[in-house]
């Protein structure tokens, strides 16, 4: 049973009121967003900004809405009540073409690296490019092939999805990602399926990707070992609100009981399982 003073104490929204002015310093802006989904509250008055250029670590367990989040960010689905302001464009009121037009600003990694299982590994990174320019296949074999030695897959663009581990085939999806010249990477649990050391690995590489391209990028897991290693900047999302957002070592640091417990992947501590 939580309290008044507790509930208040839990979700405030200090990065929101932040947010308010310097329409520039952030990328991603969610404003008391709702949103219900199969009758169940999901996002509950969800607030969060997520600063530009920096790797954001969106953090939360299995379950509070984290990928519903991203597909809010993207305009896959959208919020009740509240809104969602992407590069200071309020997603739910844009027109197809204009919402067409900002996804194509923003890569995203999926869960499970939704690579086309039928397309060479090539092919896939190609896509987007393909799809969405015209840019020439002499062009497009340059920028694949680099995308793919960024991640260390230069030797594997003939191969399929199914012949790659699954390291290999979240890199593959990071590269098509990338390969856009997006703004803003998203990343949906980039480290899930992988053992830690790979997941240490990837985290590497997210890092490295960070430094050569830049943007805003926006990490969303379960994993405080991954918020640890490369979180710039750390939301906490519990039961579809950001508990509290801040400088990972201000996060880090922080004497806020719910922060430590949740930072610390402890049991001990105010938040509980009901
Ligand atoms: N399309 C949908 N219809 C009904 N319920 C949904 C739908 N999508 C998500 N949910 C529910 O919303 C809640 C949050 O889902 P979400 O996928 O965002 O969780 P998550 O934080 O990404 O979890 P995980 O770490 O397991 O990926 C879950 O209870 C889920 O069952
Ligand atoms: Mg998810």
């Amino acid at each position: 049973m939580m309290n008044q003073e507790q509930e208040e104490f839990q979700y405030h929204s200090t990065d929101l009121d932040l947010a308010g002015e310097g329409e520039g310093e952030w990328s991603i802006r969610c404003k008391d967003v709702h949103k219900r989904l199969g009758g169940v509250p999901v996002l509950n008055g969800l607030n969060v900004a997520i600063p530009d250029h920096k790797i954001t670590v969106v953090l939360g367990p299995s379950g509070t809405g984290k990928s519903v989040l991203i597909k809010h960010v993207i305009g896959l689905m959208f919020p009740d009540a509240g809104d969602v302001v992407v590069h200071g464009q309020s997603v739910p009121s844009l027109t197809m073409p204009q919402l067409l037009a900002l996804r194509q600003k923003i890569g995203v990694l999926f869960q499970d690296g939704a690579l086309f299982g039928s397309m060479s590994v090539f092919d896939n990174v190609a896509f987007p490019l393909r799809q969405h320019t015209d840019t020439s296949e002499a062009q497009i074999a340059k920028i694949v092939s680099e995308r793919l030695s960024d991640v260390g897959l230069a030797d594997a663009m003939d191969d399929l999805p199914s012949q790659l581990s699954g390291g290999m085939r979240k890199r593959a999806g990071f590269a098509r990602a990338l390969v856009m010249e997006p703004d803003i990477v998203i990343f949906d649990e980039p480290d899930s399926g992988l053992d830690p050391v790979r997941t240490a690995l990837l985290c590497d590489l997210i890092q490295e990707m960070h430094s050569l391209h830049g943007g805003t990028y926006v990490v969303v897991t379960h994993n405080i070992a991954s918020a640890r290693q490369i979180g710039q900047y750390i939301a906490l999302l519990w039961r579809g609100r950001i508990v509290e957002a801040g400088d990972a070592e201000r996060m880090f640091s922080s004497d806020n009981p719910f922060v430590h417990q949740f930072l610390s992947g402890s049991a001990e501590g105010p938040l509980t399982m009901d």
